[in-house]
C-alpha cells in the first residue's frame, strides 16, 4: 500500500521569526495517524522550523538543492549544507523550471544528488496550458520524466522513497485546478511511463504521486477519492493551520479506507 502524503511548500513565504510558531501551530491542528507529513519552509527557516517540530513526527523538506556538494556557486545551498536541517527535498518545481530556467537535465542531477545524500525527493511535473489544450499534456510530462530520471538506477530511487508530484502549470497559485479525473488519468500515464519507457514493470505501483495546483481543504477530498493519487503538494493553502488541519483530517480518512479496503489498520 502506498502512503498518503501532504507536503507544504511554503515557497519564499515566512521569516526565521514566525515560521517555527506557524510549523508547532500546523503539527497541533495535524496530529492524525496514517498521513505523512512534510513543511518545506524556504532555507532561512529551516532550522527554526525543524526546531519547532522536534519530536512530533513530521518532516521537514528544502524546496530545492544543488547538484554539488561544494564549491563557487554563488547563492546555492547543497545537500551537504542541509544534513541535520531537512530530510526531503521538492525537486523540479515550476517555479523554478519557469524563473530559474531549470532543465530536465539539470533536476536529473539534482535528483541523483538528493538520493546520494539521504534526501527524500519530490519530482515534480507538469504541463503548461496550452500543452494541455493541445493534447500533449501526457507527452509533456512523460518527456519530463525521462529527462530527469535518466540514468538513474529504479533500486536506488526506491529506496529514497521517491515521490512524484503532478501540478499541472496552469492550477498552481490561480485558484483553478485539474479535474480529479484528469488528475488520476495523469497519474496513471506517470506510472505507465515508469513502467513501460523506464521498465520499472510494476514497481512503478509502489511510487506515491502526489496532485498539487490551487488543492484547498474544500477539493482535497475529490482528489483522494482517486485510488491513482496519494496526497497533495501545496501551497498557498498550506500556510493556513485551519487548510492544513483539513487537508490532514481528509487524507487520515482516505487512508484508513485504503488500509480497510486491504484488510489492514492505517
Ligand atoms: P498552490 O501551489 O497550492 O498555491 O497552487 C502548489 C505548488 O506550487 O506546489
Amino acid at each position: 500500500m502506498r502512503p498518503l502524503i501532504i507536503a507544504a511548500n511554503w515557497k519564499m513565504n515566512t521569516t526565521p521569526a514566525d515560521a517555527g510558531e506557524l510549523a508547532a501551530t500546523i503539527a497541533s491542528r495535524t496530529e492524525e495517524p496514517g498521513v505523512i507529513r512534510v513543511i518545506c519552509p524556504p532555507y532561512v527557516c529551516l532550522a527554526a522550523v525543524r526546531d519547532a517540530l522536534a519530536g512530533k513526527n513530521i518532516s521537514v523538506g528544502a524546496q530545492n538543492v544543488h547538484h554539488e556538494l561544494a564549491g563557487a556557486y554563488t547563492g546555492e545551498i547543497s545537500a551537504a549544507q542541509l544534513a541535520g536541517l531537512a530530510t526531503w527535498v521538492i525537486l523540479g518545481h515550476s517555479e523554478r523550471r519557469r524563473d530559474q530556467l531549470e532543465s530536465d537535465e539539470l533536476i536529473g542531477k539534482k535528483l541523483a544528488r538528493a538520493i546520494s545524500s539521504g534526501l527524500r525527493p519530490i519530482l515534480c511535473v507538469g504541463e503548461l496550458l496550452a500543452e494541455r489544450e493541445s493534447g500533449r499534456a501526457v507527452e509533456v510530462v512523460a518527456t519530463q520524466l525521462r529527462g530527469a530520471l535518466a540514468g538513474k538506477e529504479m533500486e536506488a530511487l526506491l529506496n529514497a522513497g521517491f515521490v512524484i508530484a503532478y501540478e499541472p502549470v496552469w492550477a498552481i497559485g490561480t485558484g483553478r485546478t485539474a479535474s480529479a479525473a484528469d488528475a488520476a488519468a495523469m497519474a496513471d500515464a506517470i506510472r505507465a511511463t515508469l513502467s513501460a519507457d523506464l521498465g520499472w514493470g510494476d514497481s512503478a505501483e509502489v511510487v506515491p504521486v502526489l496532485y498539487g495546483g490551487s488543492v484547498t481543504s474544500a477539493n482535497i477530498a475529490d482528489f483522494l477519492a482517486e485510488p491513482a493519487i496519494d496526497g497533495g503538494l501545496v501551497g498557498g493553502a498550506s500556510l493556513k493551520p485551519d487548510e492544513m488541519a483539513g487537508m490532514v483530517a481528509s487524507a487520515a480518512v482516505t487512508a484508513r479506507a485504503r488500509a480497510a479496503a486491504e484488510g489492514k489498520t492505517a
